[in-house]
This record gives structure tokens, sequence and C-alpha cells, in this order.
């Protein structure tokens, strides 16, 4: 198939276009570089070993993305591109959700009108708020959440599937990840945080490379077993691929959308990611227990079996996997990707 990536030139986006290459598919990819660099696209190419279109634009622009299909041919989307940094939702909410919610009506519309049907949306297992018992199962049907970001995940699912309940054809799988941590094993393309990382995996990262002086761990009095908090950290290349399984199993799909759960459906906690990934460096790593951060949960993670069964998708890496693969991106290039 010939499939437009939306945010291609990011974290998960990037790992997926090589996952689509690899399995057959032709990409093309949109992006507006707010959260990525040019950069990657040569990146891509080497692995990929072949062009991969880029279009440089802003996809809440509904007359440059109509025109993009006008003159492309489409057989899917994968739809990633969006603000993600939660902190930074609550202090800028009508920007989270004038532009995650725009360039989904804009593709959502533009996908109408030329006929395309098959779209996988990246979701976040932010949507199941906080009171959902652990393991989140995907028929949890309370779903919110607690800042601006996660709730424009909670609206996009649903706008999405009202469209494809009432469009001829259309199949929508909406992803919903877990925590993504580690990189392509080449060590070429990666997570490249812009500022200092509100994310764990990077901002351990940056500390082995000498970019941050020490880890802060946020809460120390949990109530789990080592007191630090628990999320289920799920291997990049698994989540890509476990978009290569979702967008070849639309068409078996009785739903016209369906929401399915990529995680390991396994806890780690903060401490031990932290060994892991002195495990990979080969030596101690700074570090302090400081304060728990606001509206963090103490534990959670996937019940995967829908897409283990449904889509034939299992996670296949170790936390000792991702810590390497994280330690192989970072230390061949400590400054991130190269260029602005
Ligand atoms: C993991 C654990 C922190 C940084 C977020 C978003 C979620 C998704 C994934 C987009 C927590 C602790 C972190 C640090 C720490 N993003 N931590 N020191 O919060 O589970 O999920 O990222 O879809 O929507 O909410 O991930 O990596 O920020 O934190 O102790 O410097 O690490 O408290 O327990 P989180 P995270």
């Amino acid at each position: 198939m010939r499939v437009l990536v939306s945010g291609g030139a990011g974290y998960i986006g990037s790992h997926t276009v090589l996952a689509l290459v690899a399995a057959g598919h032709d990409v093309i990819v949109v992006d507006d570089f707010s959260n990525s660099k040019p950069s990657v696209q040569g990146r891509l190419e080497a692995l990929a070993g072949r062009e991969i279109p880029f279009h440089a634009f802003d996809l809440t622009d509904a007359d440059k993305t109509e025109r993009l299909f006008a003159h492309e041919h489409i057989d899917a989307v994968i739809h990633f591109a969006g603000f993600k940094a939660v902190g930074e939702s609550v202090a800028r909410p009508l920007d989270y959700y004038r532009n995650n919610l725009d360039s989904t009506f804009a593709l959502a519309a533009s996908m109408a009108k030329y006929g395309v049907t098959k779209l996988v949306f990246s979701s976040s297992a932010t949507v199941y708020g906080e009171k959902a018992p652990v393991p989140y199962t995907e028929d949890y049907e309370y779903l919110s959440s607690s800042s601006p970001y996660g709730q424009t995940k909670v609206m996009i699912e649903r706008v999405l599937s009202d469209i494809a309940q009432i469009s001829e054809g259309w199949k929508v799988a909406l992803l919903r990840y877990f925590n993504p941590v580690g990189a392509h094993a080449s060590g070429d393309i990666g997570e490249d945080p812009q500022g200092i990382p509100n994310n764990l995996m990077p901002f351990i990262a940056q500390v082995a490379v000498g970019r941050r002086d020490k880890l802060t761990v946020f809460g120390g009095d949990y109530p789990t077993a080592d007191g630090t908090a628990e999320r289920d950290y799920l291997h990049v290349t698994d989540l890509a691929a476990g978009h290569v399984a979702a967008l070849e199993h639309l068409d078996d799909m009785a739903e016209p959308a369906r929401a399915f759960n990529l995680g390991t459906g396994t806890g780690t906690s903060v401490l031990q990611l932290l060994k892991a990934f002195e495990r990979a460096v080969g030596r101690e790593l700074p570090y302090e227990i400081g304060p728990r951060r606001a509206g963090d949960l103490p534990a959670f993670w996937a019940d995967p079996t829908r897409a283990n069964t449904e889509l034939g998708w299992h996670a296949t890496k170790t936390i000792d996997d991702m810590c390497a693969d994280t330690w192989r991106w970072q230390s061949q290039n400590p400054e991130g990707f190269p260029g602005s």
C-alpha cells in the first residue's frame, strides 16, 4: 500500500516509516518539523535504501492537506502528527486542541473526499484516565484524561469512530501506546526531545552522555515494590511493528473502528529502568529521590491480549534491549539529530 505517514519525522513516526518500507509498503511523509528535524529524512533514506518523499507543511492547513491528496495516490494514513507534551498542554490548552484536532479534521476531510478509507491513529494509554483497573483493557468505557493533551486523544478517538461508523468502507485502528522507549538497532535514529526531556528514558540517556547532571526520581514512596512508579515500557521497534500489523489487519476488522493496547503487559519501576540503563552503560549513574510529579499515577500497564490475538502482534524486546538500543543512539548522537 502507499501510506501517508503524518508526523513521520518524529520519534515513533520515523521508526514506523522504516517498518513500513521493510514490509514492502510505499511511504510518503508529511511533517511540519515543529518537534523534529529535517535531517531525519536523510537518516531514514540511508537506512531504508530508498528515497522517501517528505512534504513539509502544517496539517492544520486544510488547503495544503487537500492538495496533497489531490496530487498523491494514497491508500492509507497513519496519523502521528500532534503536540504531545503533557505539561505543556496544561499551559497551552488552546494550541493543543487547535493543533491536534484541526490536523485530524483536515486529514479526515481529505480522506473522505479522495476515497481513502484506511486509518491508523496514534492514541495513548493516557485515555484510560486515573480510575481504570490495571491492567488496562480496551473495553473500559470511562475514557478521560487529566491533561489537554490526553483529552485531545480521547476526543480524536471519538471523532474518528463516529466518522468511521457512517463512512462506507472506513476502517480505523486506534493504537493506545504505553511508554515507548528505545531506538533502531543502527543507532542512527532515536528519541530526540527538544529542551529538557519530560520523559524518563531520554532523561536517563542524557545523564549517561553527560548532558544532564543527575536524574531526579519523581517519588520514592509509591505503593510499589521499590517505592518508585511503575510503567509498561515498550521498545519503539515493537511499537512500529504494531502499526504495520494494525494497518494490514484493517481489511479483516469487523468493526469500523477498534482500539488496541500496544504494551508488554509488564510494569517496570523507575529504579529498575535506571539499573538496566547502568548495565547498558557499564557504570553507575547519579540520581536522587525527589518529590512526586503532579498527575503521575503509581503504576499501570497494558493487557495486550487483543493486539496479540487479533493483530498477531507481540512485544519482543526486553528492558535491557530498550536500554542498550537507547544508549547506542544517544552515545552515537550526543546532541541528537544534526541541524535545527
Ligand atoms: C515515566 C515515569 C515519572 C522523568 C508520559 C505521558 C504519556 C505518554 C508517555 C505521550 C513516571 C518518572 C520521569 C524524570 C522520573 N506520552 N520520571 N524522572 O508520565 O508514564 O507518560 O509519556 O503519549 O501520555 O503521560 O512517562 O517517561 O514521563 O515518566 O522519575 O525525570 O518516570 O514520574 O513515574 P509517563 P514518563
